[in-house]
Order: structure tokens, then sequence, then C-alpha cells
């Protein structure tokens, strides 16, 4: 029988699981295997897992015994929810206790959870510097999450905690043309610094917490590939896509305001990173994720590999 340890990938057909399975994938002789999870095994991104390598099984988040099944005989889980499929912090909270519990059902050694700070550490909800939404939130696929850790530690789940950031990706959409043509990046962050990451880097960084085997088991480690503001962004980008790109310091109201769905959401989001700046970048320490991560990308690095990508 292998001796591989086997990683149950949840959200293997997207941008963060999908980074792992492919670490997984890309170190054959690394000691684990990946076990693709996904609703639909029979997906072009499914298929292109299973080509590699990977073995694809089927499971919903929303449904617990598909999970304890999925994870039998696994070593360990990637879990990570997508928020803004479901829209609505209940489901994604529930979606996190069933990760949880079926982890422990299943006698996983070893869970990541992707998660994000609880805002209303930092801000209560009697804090009008930003609106309050559905009642009880200030940064809704936020808090859902940083609540949700509380299911893992509830069920007695062997957890690593990996705080993300800002995926560079969101960038692709994120230029406008301006009145002048020239592209604008419109965020409210002022002068403060973004933590950000290549979502292939989320994926590398999680294979080495698994790595480090028990070591991290109760930690939180936060990651993100650079720590920039949004000016020296916009400058390297013009650099690579030899187009000026000129940063827009809206203010947070004007964003919120943008109208497409989850603006308020993502406007308190930026508003909270800029507002509690030292601790939101402190809890990301570079060379601790460098240290699980040798090959993190740079912006630069990211965006001259991705360039092609931008929609200008
Ligand atoms: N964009 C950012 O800057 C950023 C930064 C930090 C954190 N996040 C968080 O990242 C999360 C999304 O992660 P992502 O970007 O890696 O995802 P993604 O690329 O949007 O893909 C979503 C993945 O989730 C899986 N999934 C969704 N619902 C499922 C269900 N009911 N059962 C099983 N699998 C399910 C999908 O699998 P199938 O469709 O194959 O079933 C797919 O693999 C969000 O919650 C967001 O808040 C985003």
């Amino acid at each position: 029988m292998s001796d591989e340890k086997v990683i149950a990938v949840l959200g293997a057909t997207g941008a963060q699981g999908g980074g792992l399975a492919r670490a997984i994938l890309d170190d054959p002789d690394g000691g684990f295997t990946v076990r693709a999870l996904t609703r639909n095994p029979d997906s072009e991104a499914a298929k292109a897992l299973r080509e590699r390598g990977a073995e694809v099984v089927a499971a919903d988040l929303d449904d617990e015994a598909s999970l304890v099944a999925a994870f039998a005989g696994a070593h360990g889980v990637f879990g990570v929810t997508n928020y803004w499929e479901v829209f609505s912090v209940e489901r994604e909270q529930a979606q996190a206790a069933n990760i949880a519990r079926a982890s422990v059902r299943a006698g996983v050694r070893h869970v990541i959870w992707s998660t994000l700070e609880d805002t209303r550490k930092w801000i209560s909800l009697d804090d009008d510097r930003m609106p309050t939404l559905a009642e009880q939130y200030k940064v809704p696929h936020f808090d859902s999450k940083g609540e949700a850790d509380g299911s893992f530690a509830e069920a007695g789940a062997p957890t690593t905690y990996l705080a993300t950031a800002f995926f560079w990706e969101n960038l692709f959409q994120m230029l406008q043309p301006g009145e002048d043509g020239v592209l604008d990046l419109a965020v409210p962050m002022g002068d403060a610094r973004l933590p950000g990451i290549a979502a292939k880097d989320v994926g590398l960084t999680a294979y080495g917490v698994f790595k480090r085997g028990d070591e991290l088991i109760g930690s939180r480690v936060g990651i993100a590939g650079e720590h920039l503001r949004l000016a020296e962004m916009a400058a390297t980008l013009s650099e690579v896509l030899g187009q000026e790109v000129r940063y827009v310091d809206v203010p947070p109201d004007v964003f919120r305001s943008f109208g497409f769905p989850g603006a308020d959401d993502m406007g308190n989001m930026f508003q909270f990173k800029h507002d509690f700046e030292e601790d939101y970048v402190g809890a990301r320490d570079l060379t601790v994720v460098r240290s699980l991560n040798p090959d993190l990308q740079t912006f630069e690095d990211w965006a001259r590999a991705n360039k092609d990508r931008f929609q200008i």
C-alpha cells in the first residue's frame, strides 16, 4: 500500500483549491496525492485534474454526509467556501461547519481552513464609520469566515487557519478607462498598503503548511505576496501593460455606491483594510509565507506572467 498522504481538496476546480491541487501534482515525489472534490466530476476543470493524475470525487459543501464519504482515508483536508456564489453568511457558515464536523468524523489529521478576519473585532456594529450590512455584519464575506473559525475549534478539528488576502487576479476586471482614455484603478485605500497575493500562491503556501506536518495545527497563518500601495501597483501595471494606469483614491461611500453585487461589502472591506492597516498588514508576515512557499511571486513577476489576461 502506498504511504503517500491523500489531501482532499475542496474548491479544486477553483482558484485556491486549484492552486493547491496543482502544487501537489507538480511535486510527484512530495509524499502527497490529490483527491479533488467537486459537485460536478464531469466538468472541464475536473477532467483536466483527472488527466493530470488527481483522483476526482463528488462532494457538496451543503451535504455533510457527502463530505464524510469524500474525506474517508484522507490525511488532510483543504477547506474553502465560496461566499460569492451563495451570497449568504448563514449558508457559508453552515458549509464551514459541515467541513469541520465531517473532518472529525472521517478522522482527518490536518485541516486547512481558508479564512479571513471577523472585522467586528475591530469595528463594532454601532460604529457608524461604515454602514452595518444585513443588520449583523460590517464586511459580510470576511465576518462570515472569521466567525466560522469557531466551528473548527468547536468540532475539535486539527486546523490551521489560513488567513488569505486580496487576489491580484481581481485586477483583471478592475481597470476601467476614464474619460481621457487612461485606465483607472478606483479603490478606496488612500495611501495604505494592500496585502495581495497571486491565487496560485495561496495553494502553494497551503501545500507548504501540509508539508510542515503537525507544526502549524492550531495556528493562524496570514498570507500575502506583497504589501503594496495602490499607487505602486498602478505604476507597475503601467510599465508592464505599456499603457498608463492611474490610481483613483475614491471615497469608500462612492465605492459602496458603484452598484455591482457586493459593492457595499467590498467598500467596507477596503475601508477596514485602510483604517486598520497596521493590524491587517501585520497579520501577514511575508517572511513566514516565503518560508512556506519559496516560489512566492512578487506583484511585478505576477503582472508580467499574466499581462495577457487583463481586460483592457
Ligand atoms: N477574490 C479575492 O480576492 C479573495 C481573497 C480572499 C478570499 N477570497 C474568498 O475566496 C472564496 C472563493 O474561493 P476561490 O476564489 O478559490 O473560488 P472560485 O475560483 O470562485 O471557485 C469556487 C470553488 O468552490 C467550489 N464550490 C462552490 N460551492 C460548492 C459546493 N456547494 N460544494 C462543493 N464545492 C463547491 C467550486 O467547485 P465546483 O463548482 O467544481 O463544485 C469551485 O471549485 C470566497 O469565499 C472569497 O470570499 C477571495
